[in-house]
């Protein structure tokens, strides 16, 4: 699995190496997928200014490599975000906040022109919903929006120790069946409390590089 996180790594290289330029500053994800993307990214980094990071750990590995690490509203838009996913339907919506980082990655994303989403494929499902969807809480409204989830059907489970680089807290939310996830993400991101959600349905990639025992394969909406 290492093997196919590494080569999707490779080509999301290739397929950003168009968009780098001398004032260029790209999106750059979390997590062990994006990691490998962070340091083949190392050899590029004279072709182009720096990076916004969606978590401290990305920042701190992209500044170990010499690249420069920039605010994003200082940023404003970038071009390209790359990044992993948890799980990724054929819609190319995802699951994502394996790692707690969901809420300035969906920032990021937000600013970014294109999504690029790197995954090996035991990330590709059909419904949603297998992998624990994490929702990121204010420390005070845990047990609020708890009851709230519990009373949608919905059974959370509190992401004990962890703490997010946004100073919050996480609950998981397990067994779910999400066949409607933009309606979803909606309607849990609007109990009062929640910071943002794991589903990434109103911003989706627009291209998923999916490594498999086939090689990669490019798959665009
Ligand atoms: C981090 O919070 C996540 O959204 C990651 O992007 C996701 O968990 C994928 O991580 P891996 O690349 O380590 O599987």
């Amino acid at each position: 699995q290492d093997q196919l996180k590494r080569a999707v790594a490779a080509a999301a290289i290739d397929e950003i190496r168009p968009l780098l330029a001398s004032d260029s500053v790209i999106g750059v994800g979390t997590g062990s997928t994006a990691n490998h993307f962070i340091d083949l990214l190392a050899d590029l980094r004279h072709d182009f200014r720096g990076a916004v990071a969606s978590s401290q750990a990305t920042a701190e590995r992209l500044k170990g490599h010499g690249i420069d690490v920039f605010e994003l509203n200082h940023v404003g838009t970038v071009p390209v975000y790359v990044d992993g996913a948890d799980e990724i339907n054929p819609r190319l919506e995802m699951i994502k906040g394996g790692g707690a980082a969901l809420t300035r990655e969906k920032v990021v994303a937000a600013c970014a022109e294109r999504f690029v989403c790197i995954a090996d494929a035991s990330k590709r499902v059909e419904v949603l919903g297998g992998f624990p969807l994490p929702i990121e809480v204010i420390p005070m409204a845990r047990s609020y929006v708890a009851r709230e989830l519990v009373k949608r059907g919905i059974t959370p489970a509190y992401r004990e120790g962890v703490i997010t680089d946004n100073g919050n807290q996480i609950l998981d939310c397990y067994d779910l069946l999400i066949e409607e996830p933009r309606r979803i993400e909606a309607e849990l991101n609007n109990i009062v409390g929640v910071v943002t959600n794991g589903l990434f349905a109103a911003r989706c990639a627009d291209v998923l590089l999916l490594g498999g025992e086939h090689g990669v394969e490019r798959i665009t909406r």
